[in-house]
């Protein structure tokens, strides 16, 4: 293989598989004889949105939407756009949004409102990681797998320039 970079394991398959079975416990008893409607933001979200909605036992729509921060590298400008709308409609339903990754902040403050705007009647963030650290706008997700140092991750759906989405586990790259 051309590119050999060494990836360190920061979150291992076992140890997300374990959360989000923790989580998905929680968020059915807390929303106990209801049903949900989560929202995956793809494409970072697709492993941790399948390994949370299988450990759901409660009524459950999915459904996904596409939101970019523009900005240069790996930082967000601020300015969010929807890339991908809701195929349903969510007025009156209890959603979830489910992420990858809470990093400064942006794309969720933007989301949240974009989405509350639609009167659900509950609305909530699930997210597999958080930075704190990065925050630039207030936001604390719901439902955190993980909380983690300011490092760049991939892995279990978090790209580096649309790579190493599928490694089954967070990593981040040496050097
Ligand atoms: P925010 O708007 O700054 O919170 O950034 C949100 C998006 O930036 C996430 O949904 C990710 O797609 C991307 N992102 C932020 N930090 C990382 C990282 O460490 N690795 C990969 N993608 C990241
Ligand atoms: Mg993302």
């Amino acid at each position: 293989m051309e590119n050999m970079q060494t990836i360190n394991v920061l979150l291992t398959r076992e140890q997300i598989e374990e959360r989000a079975k923790e989580i998905g416990k929680q968020i059915s008893e807390e929303y106990a004889g209801k049903s949900v409607y989560l929202i995956g933001t793809l494409k970072g979200a697709v492993m941790w949105m399948a390994d949370i909605m299988k450990n759901l036992e409660i009524d459950t729509e999915i459904d996904f939407v596409v939101a970019s921060s523009y900005g240069s590298g790996t930082s967000t400008s601020g300015v969010v756009k929807i890339k991908k709308d809701l195929d349903g409609d969510i007025y009156d339903k209890n959603v979830i949004i489910i992420e990858d990754i809470v990093d400064t902040g942006t794309t969720l403050h933007f989301l949240k409102k974009y989405l509350a705007d639609r009167n659900p009647k509950s609305l909530k963030i699930c997210t597999l990681l958080d930075k704190p650290s990065r925050r630039l706008v207030e936001m604390e997700a719901d439902y955190v797998g993980f909380s983690i140092e300011n490092l760049f991750v991939i892995g279990y759906g978090l790209d580096y320039d649309q790579k190493y989405r599928n490694l089954p586990y967070v990593g981040y790259l040496e050097g």
